[in-house]
């Protein structure tokens, strides 16, 4: 156990850094024992200083309005303030500095995602962005790591949290939709701004990721066939219901032709799936992701796919392993 600590930088203390700090406090024993050496929480970026907020347990004077200073001295920085500036700045000033990155943020990466990683690559540095997809439910692993030795032929899924909540609330118990969306915010499962959510962009986000990571492919949000939830009406959720079927945003992307050849589709759209189907029996705030490899057949990864606490339970894994490698390479050093 080295008693150097890895020194953290967390950018946002919203509904994901605050669930974030709260548990490098209470498991900071466990995580060290884990990374083999301390994780040192440098500091919290935040926008208002004064704005209320639960930190118990974080230590008290954490809190930072200059992002900048706290990224130039981090070994690894942590952002979930979300949004395209200043989010990519900091990255890129992490990553040209000689830190780790852990990001959430799926639509900072489905367009610039590109960049940010050929700069960690030029670095010699990490991004890791597994609570980006599908928060809790570790389905990039799967798709880039796991299957990296089968042919994946598709994936679809419920990929959006608020989306679904909103969803099942109307049709299961006949809540308003504007009820519905509020409850999804007071939740923590909306973006900051929720149209990302209610339009699609956010689950096109996601299905790009998936996609890039599935097929190699330099996919983009323009190529997201998109289309949200806002416009559908009383009378679709009534149809839905008079012919045992219910709504669902479902995110899809689909490979095809052959090898030296390959098409690659994606799409977002409210779809009809029966009530009984594993997608019409996902609730709430739950995810279903299906994918359907060569050799490996049909896998379903099924969980949380937003909120505080399930999110960090990913932003957390990701920083465990990176500060890891990190401790590693110094004691090889
Ligand atoms: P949030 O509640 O809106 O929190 C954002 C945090 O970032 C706030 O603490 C805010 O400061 C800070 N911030 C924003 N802009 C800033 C700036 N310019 N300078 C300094 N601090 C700034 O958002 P969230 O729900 O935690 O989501 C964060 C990221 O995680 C997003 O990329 C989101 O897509 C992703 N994500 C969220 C979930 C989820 O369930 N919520 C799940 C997966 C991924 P103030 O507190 O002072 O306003
Ligand atoms: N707003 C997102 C959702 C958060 O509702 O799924 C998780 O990415």
């Amino acid at each position: 156990m080295s008693s150097t600590p890895v020194r953290v930088a967390l950018l946002g203390a919203g509904t994901v850094g605050a669930a974030v700090a709260r548990r490098l406090a209470d498991r900071a024993e466990v995580f060290a024992g884990r990374v083999g050496a301390p994780l040192e929480l440098t500091g919290i970026a935040v926008r208002d200083l004064g704005r209320p907020r639960d930190l118990s347990g974080v230590l008290p004077g954490l809190l930072t309005d200059d992002p900048g200073s706290l990224v130039d001295s981090a070994d690894v920085v942590v952002e979930v303030m979300g949004g395209l500036q200043p989010a990519r700045g900091l990255i890129e000033r992490a990553l040209a500095g000689g830190a780790d990155v852990v990001t959430a943020n799926k639509q900072l990466l489905a367009q610039h995602g590109v960049e940010i990683e050929a700069l960690a690559e030029r670095e010699g540095r990490s991004v890791a962005y597994e609570a980006a997809v599908v928060a809790a439910v570790p389905v990039m692993r799967t798709v880039r790591d796991a299957l990296a030795g089968d042919e994946i032929r598709s994936i679809s899924g419920i990929v959006n949290g608020s989306t679904n909540y909103v969803l099942d609330m109307v049709a299961r118990l006949g809540v308003p939709f504007q009820d519905a969306v509020q409850q999804a915010g007071d939740r923590g499962y909306l973006e900051a701004d929720p149209t990302e959510d209610l339009e699609g962009l956010d689950a096109a986000a996601k299905i790009v990721l998936l996609a890039r990571a599935a097929w190699g492919v330099q996919v983009g949000m323009e190529d997201v066939q998109r289309e949200g939830i806002t416009g559908l009406t009383d009378a679709d959720f009534e149809e839905a219901r008079g012919t045992g079927q219910v709504i669902k945003l479902i995110a899809s992307a689909w490979c095809s032709g052959p090898a030296a050849d390959r098409r690659v589709e994606v799409a977002v759209r409210p779809t009809l799936v029966g009530a009984e189907h594993p997608f019409g029996l996902t609730r709430e705030g739950t995810n279903l992701v299906i994918i359907d490899a060569e050799s490996a057949g049909t896998l379903r990864l099924s969980g949380a796919g937003a909120g505080g606490d399930e999110t960090a339970s990913a932003v957390l894994g990701d920083l465990v392993n990176l500060a890891r490698a990190r401790v590693r390479a110094r004691e090889a050093d």
